[in-house]
């Protein structure tokens, strides 16, 4: 284990969005002497509310875009750290139109890397499980931090760039870099494009959840908390350069997940839609996070998905103003896609 890493002020990009809001509350409500701020786009998945209710002595917000190099230059002049989650995140979006994909996913790591190596900056990447592309559903294996980088989809394919930026601006710059890769999050606040919240957000809306292809695809859930205290650990004890896996050994097929969420909002596990599968669509991904677990001395509090999803659904409920907004459009875009 590296020397403990203690940052005053830590610059959060995408801090608006799904999980780096989740980890901007996490951190204040768990390092009490750390100030955050948070630089987002807002971009149609980026949203205020995420953030209410933090005071300004902890959380500064700064609206910008992270491919805006002078705004980063003045940014990085005053903090200790970045923790980047601004992406473009969600797959069908990036079949759809993957300009901003790249724009946003590519272009805006590269210049945070080149803020980063300017101010001597420590620098923690987020990205994804979806760059070693897909398992098979009879394979034994799982993605280890030693797997072949092979990105299926627009999506998966910027973030596997950024994450070779970062490892190059590691080796020959020096700057002091890690990335962690992880697994499908779910919990409050994310976006009703996503699988989980589209199909509560549907039963709500009395239209029918919609299940891409056979069904049978796996993803490895985690709780987005147990995401952040993952990201912190390597953010304070990481070893630079260095790449750790983060899962929580959660592998479900859709469907079982889909009559989960059917049965916790008491409805038949039978009424739902088949529709057309996703093009390229990676059929199964499964974390081992040996090296986070055994290095670090991480381990996931979440550890019972029912329970999880449960509290999901209840936030859903509790929380129509939060996504009602969003509804008609999504919606409209998935029709138009036969999704
Ligand atoms: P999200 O789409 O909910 O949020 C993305 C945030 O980034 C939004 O607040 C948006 O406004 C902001 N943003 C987008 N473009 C920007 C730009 N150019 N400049 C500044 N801000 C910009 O995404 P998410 O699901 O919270 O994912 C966050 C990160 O975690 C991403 O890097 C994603 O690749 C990674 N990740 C996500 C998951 C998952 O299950 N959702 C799993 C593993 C890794
Ligand atoms: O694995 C990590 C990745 O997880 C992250 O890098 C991405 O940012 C995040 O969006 C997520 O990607 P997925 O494509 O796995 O997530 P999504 O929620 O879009 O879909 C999950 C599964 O559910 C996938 O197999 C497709 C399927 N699906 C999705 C939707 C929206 C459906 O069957 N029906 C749907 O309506």
């Amino acid at each position: 284990m590296a020397e403990l890493f203690q940052p005053k002020k830590i610059i959060v990009t995408g801090g608006a969005g799904f999980i780096g809001s989740n980890f901007v509350h996490w951190v204040v409500d768990n390092q009490l002497d750390v100030h955050v701020t948070v630089l987002d786009k807002l971009t149609y998945a980026g949203n205020l509310d995420n953030l209410e209710a933090i005071s300004e002595d902890r959380m500064t917000f700064v609206k910008g875009d992270i491919c805006d190099a002078e705004l980063l230059d003045k940014l990085f002049a005053d903090t200790n750290a970045v923790v980047h989650f601004a992406a473009e995140s969600h797959n069908d979006n990036s079949i759809a139109d993957p300009e901003p994909f790249v724009r946003t996913n590519v272009e805006g790591t590269y210049q945070l890397l080149e803020a980063a190596r300017k101010h001597k900056v420590r620098f923690h990447h987020i990205s994804t499980d979806e760059v070693y592309g897909d398992l098979a559903l009879d394979d034994p294996a799982r993605f280890t931090e030693d797997t072949p980088y092979c990105p299926s989809s627009p999506y998966s394919s910027t973030k596997a760039s950024s994450d070779l930026l970062a490892r190059a601006w590691y080796r020959t710059y020096g700057v002091e870099v890690t990335i962690s890769n992880c697994s499908n999050n779910y919990g409050p606040r994310q976006h009703i494009e996503k699988f989980i919240p589209r199909q509560i957000s549907n039963i709500l809306y009395d239209i029918k959840p919609k299940l891409y292809g056979d069904g049978l695809n796996v993803r490895d859930w985690i709780h987005t908390e147990d995401h952040s205290s993952a990201v912190w650990a390597i953010l304070t004890k990481g070893r630079h350069g260095e790449t750790y896996l983060i899962g929580a050994d959660g592998e479900k097929n859709n469907i079982d997940v889909l009559h989960a969420i059917l049965e916790g909002m008491g409805k038949d596990t039978e009424d739902f839609d088949w529709v057309k599968d996703r093009p390229g669509h990676d059929r199964r991904y499964a974390i081992d996070s040996t090296k986070l677990r055994t290095e670090l001395g991480w381990l996931p509090k979440h550890t019972n998905f029912a329970e999880g999803l449960k509290d999901t659904i209840k936030w859903y409920e509790d929380n129509p103003q939060w996504w009602q907004g969003a509804k008609q459009a999504t919606e409209a875009k998935y029709k138009a896609q036969g999704q």
